[in-house]
């Protein structure tokens, strides 16, 4: 089938033919092991398009009894050189199976298709990557003098537990299950409920690349269901958690129980900065991407725009007449901004705009609900941005995860210093100036896991990746996001 054919077919009937129906386990699809299955939902029609099997506790059991056996018997045995041909067949096979994940993860999420196609090519990358660092994962000697010899091993941690959100499906379970693999560690993956395909999909190619059964598990569910019993599972060694604050103390809590590791990437709040010597049109692209994208669903949306007063005016005259341009519909036609993932996460994009309103905050543009122009349905949201909010607000404090931008006016680069830092998140922050010294300067001191100047977004896989404060602790992505696949251990021998 070409192209053009698969997504005319997608577009009539609304459906993808052949999504995987069941839990991947072992090496195949198995049904839940209580019969149970559940919907998931096109955010751009607001309706069911396939169902998937609801997993509970009893297949988590099974599928960390499957990593749990495949680590001792077979994985961390797997010569490095050996793993790292599988995971880069397995980049080959994403790449060349791409339109399929990237329909489903477009219908399953809501994304643009367009979007879901970087997501994959992400995908691809960061296992072709973490190929090439199976083999480079060396130890050190110590020097104890001569009658001694002390060495370290990198050793895989053992069986790694991925809780995948809705908002990056597959390119969360990529960048959490390539470097996982890569240090020998064994894989059950729980993607959100919301988006179940991609990772079942993912775990299917990783099989057929060549990955031994039991090595990459994926229980489908609900968090409270599949999620909550991974989690506090004894034979799970490291928790990767990415998803909202809530859960992810709860998460910790739980891990707390058999003291397991977790990597947990949170929410953001995070700021653009904009001082008045910037290039208008860097910064002016810059803040749209780092809002519209994703309809503002990504952790590292830049959420406020922290502008030097000095410019402001124009600068946001500019930015208000290119939201109201931004086309919405169908994520499968490719418009500027596709549908919020679920009913309820509209619901509480809406909540926030609609208590703004009774505070009286001035909305540049946008704050409604919205439908898909060309059918009426589907679960969007306007294009949104709010005046200047004084630093308490709440549209200024909380994550709304949505396409809305809330403005702050600094008077000077300290002043916007020290507002873009005035939250309880810090994952990153973005800053547009030509002075490369106030650039620098502010990178520093700027409470945040990454800064991105003049290019919101900038980076890609070989750039760690974590959050400070309520975003969250330990570092993902690079060659640090693979060192949290490993532990230390130190040999001292006397000669
Ligand atoms: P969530 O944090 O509850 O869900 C994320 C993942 O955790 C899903 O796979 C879910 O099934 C799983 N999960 C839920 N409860 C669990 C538990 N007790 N133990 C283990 N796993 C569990 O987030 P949700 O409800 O989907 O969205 C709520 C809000 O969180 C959103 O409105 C958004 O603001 C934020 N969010 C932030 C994300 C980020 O990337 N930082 C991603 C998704 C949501
Ligand atoms: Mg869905």
């Amino acid at each position: 089938m070409t192209t053009s054919d698969l997504l005319g077919e997608v577009k009539r009937t609304g459906t993808l033919p052949g999504l995987p129906d069941g839990l991947y386990l072992d090496g195949s699809f198995q049904a839940a092991r209580a019969g149970r299955r559940m919907e998931s939902f096109d955010p751009g029609t607001g309706e069911a398009f396939a169902e998937f099997a609801r997993g509970d506790a009893a297949d988590v059991e099974a599928a960390v009894a499957s990593a749990a056996h495949a680590f001792k018997s077979v994985w961390r045995d797997t010569a490095p050189a050996a793993r790292g041909r599988i995971l880069a067949r397995a980049a080959q096979m994403i790449l060349a199976e791409g339109e399929r994940l990237a329909i489903a993860e477009c219908l399953d999420s809501g994304k643009r298709l367009s979007e879901a196609e970087g997501d994959v090519r992400g995908a691809a990358r960061a296992f072709e990557y973490y190929a090439g660092a199976c083999d480079k994962l060396e130890g050190r000697s110590f020097p104890l003098g001569p009658d001694y010899l002390g060495y370290s091993l990198a050793e895989p941690v053992g069986v790694a537990a991925h809780i995948i959100p809705w908002n990056y499906p597959l390119s969360t379970a990529a960048r959490g299950l390539a470097p996982a693999l890569a240090a020998g560690c064994t894989v059950v993956a729980k993607p959100a409920e919301q988006t179940p395909f991609t990772a079942l999909m993912l775990a299917d190619i990783l099989t057929r690349a060549g990955l031994p059964a039991g090595v990459c598990n994926v229980v489908t569910g609900t968090g409270a269901e599949a999620g909550a019993p991974l989690v506090a599972h004894p034979l799970v060694d490291h928790i990767t958690f990415t998803g909202s604050v809530a859960t992810g103390r709860r998460v910790m809590k739980s891990a707390a129980d058999h003291v397991t590791r977790v990597v947990l990437e949170l929410g953001g709040k995070s700021p653009v900065i904009v001082l008045d010597d910037c290039d208008r049109e860097q910064a002016l692209d810059g803040v749209m991407g780092a809002i519209f994208e994703n309809a503002g669903q990504i952790c590292s949306a830049g959420s406020r725009l922290v502008i030097q007063r000095g410019i402001a005016d124009g600068f946001l005259e500019e930015l208000v007449a290119r939201a109201r341009r931004l086309t919405l519909g169908h994520g499968l036609r490719n418009p500027d901004m596709g549908p919020v993932n679920s009913a309820e996460h509209l619901a509480k994009i809406a909540g926030f705009l609609d208590r703004a309103r009774a505070r009286g905050a001035e909305i540049l543009t946008g704050g409604r609900t919205a439908t898909d122009p060309q059918t009426g349905k589907g679960w969007f949201f306007e294009p949104t941005i709010v005046a200047d909010r004084p630093a308490a607000d709440e549209l200024v404090q909380e994550e709304i995860f949505g396409p809305v931008l809330t403005v702050q006016l600094a008077d000077d680069a300290d002043h916007a210093l020290e507002l873009a830092n005035g939250t309880p998140f810090g994952l990153v922050a973005g800053l547009y100036t030509r002075d490369h010294g106030t650039a620098h300067r502010l990178a520093r001191r700027l409470d945040a896991g990454q800064v991105y100047i003049n290019e919101y977004f900038a980076g890609g896989i070989e750039v760690p990746f974590g959050g400070t404060k309520l975003s969250g602790f330990g570092r993902e992505k690079g060659l640090e996001g693979l060192l949290g696949y490993c532990r230390t251990k130190s040999v001292a021998a006397r000669l």
